[in-house]
């Protein structure tokens, strides 16, 4: 493998997103670190709680290194959490057993002065897992895109319909961009701390981009992102930015073209043809097998993941899911997955 000057060759995650095409193509896959894994289970359970395992460097970085011994993809995502950042600004946050809570948000513009300092054992463990990754596999850091971030911010968990955050966006939008400024302000700090700690790549995760309406889309997912993304550049212009706006649809089209991210990840839903002509021509492409594929397995899973690779791969392309791994997926079924990408896309 090529080198330059002495230096370790240049990991293939960094080569796709500066642009190369590989045969076999780079990957990791969202949520590699979790519930699956029953050395994850051990350790969460050894943490207690949710937040004390994001916030303990020692533990955070184990859970980080766990799929990565098991199944060497080429890149490690960070253990972390997008809601460290209202946490940061004052909102209690708890995790139950249908999912994070947080405590009312009374006054949208009055939330709290952040406090970064809380979010300095992520940088910790973030060293602590590039002292130990092996020189091919890269680490990615990440954090919420302030629409996302906001929508857990005013809903108190997970929404099914969005209701309450889009009666504020729609209502009042000066008084919601307030609390997007905020957000951006919060969130830009925490990749910068993640970024001089050690981490290579940086995701946004905008998991409910797709709630909004096309206008409120170009408001509250595209503008903030942009502007977050130009903010990020200019302290850090060689660190590539993935963006993952999740159920964007035809609207994944403008944000690739406006947001400035160097990379997008495609949900479970975009068709690869669209992806391949209408995104790839413009940057790498990372995605998007059904997370629901890889706990079928067998032969469902391997035609569907030779046809994103023959749809895909002369571009450059990040194999991942389209979503997250979820709970009751079977180890095997990902360590067949890793021997599948072993093999090269077109024989050579
Ligand atoms: O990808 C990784 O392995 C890195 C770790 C990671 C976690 N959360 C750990 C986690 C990442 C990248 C996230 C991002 C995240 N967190 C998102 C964006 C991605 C997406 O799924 O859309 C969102 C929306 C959150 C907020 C969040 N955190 C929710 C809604 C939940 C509960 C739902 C669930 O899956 O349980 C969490 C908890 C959470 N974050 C877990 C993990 C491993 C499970 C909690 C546990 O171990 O009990």
């Amino acid at each position: 493998m090529a080198r330059m000057s002495g230096r370790a060759p240049i990991k293939p995650l960094l080569r796709v997103l500066a642009g190369e095409s590989l045969n076999r193509p780079p990957w990791w896959l969202m949520r590699q670190a979790g519930r699956y894994l029953p050395e994850y289970r051990a350790v969460r359970a050894k943490a207690g709680d949710f937040v004390t395992l994001c916030l303990n460097p020692e533990l955070a970085a184990e859970v980080t290194l766990q799929p990565i011994r098991r199944f060497s993809m080429d890149a490690a995502i960070l253990f972390s959490d997008i809601l460290l950042v209202p946490r940061a600004l004052g909102q209690r946050l708890s995790f139950e057993n249908d999912g994070p809570k947080l405590e009312p948000l009374a006054n949208i513009v009055a939330v709290g002065k952040p406090d970064i300092a809380m979010l300095e054992p992520v940088a910790e463990a973030v060293r602590r897992v590039r002292a130990e990754l092996p020189d091919r596999t890269a680490l990615i850091g990440f954090a919420g895109a302030p629409w996302t971030v906001a929508t857990y911010m005013v809903e108190g968990g997970t929404s099914r319909d969005f209701h309450r955050v889009k009666t504020r966006a729609y209502r009042d939008p000066s008084e919601f961009s307030a609390l997007i400024e905020r957000i951006s302000a919060v969130t830009l700090d925490f990749l910068c701390l993640q970024v001089e700690a050690g981490v290579e790549v940086v995701q946004l995760f905008d998991s409910w981009a797709g709630a909004l309406s096309p206008a409120g889309f170009e408001r509250w997912v595209i503008d903030p992102t942009k502007r977050l993304v130009a903010a990020l550049k200019a302290r850090f212009p060689d660190v590539p930015i993935i963006g993952f706006p999740r159920g964007a649809g035809l609207l994944y089209e403008r944000y690739a073209a406006e947001t400035g991210v160097d990379a997008v990840g495609l949900d479970t839903a975009v068709p690869p043809g669209f992806a391949r002509d209408r995104l790839q021509s413009r940057l790498p492409v990372q995605g998007n097998l059904d997370p629901v594929l890889l706990v079928v397995g067998g032969e469902a899973m391997r035609s569907a993941v030779a046809d994103v690779r023959a749809a895909l791969s002369s571009g450059p392309y990040i194999f991942n899911l389209g979503h997250g791994i979820l709970p009751e997926t079977p180890p095997e079924h990902v360590a067949e997955l890793a021997r599948l990408l072993s093999e090269p896309t077109h024989a050579t």
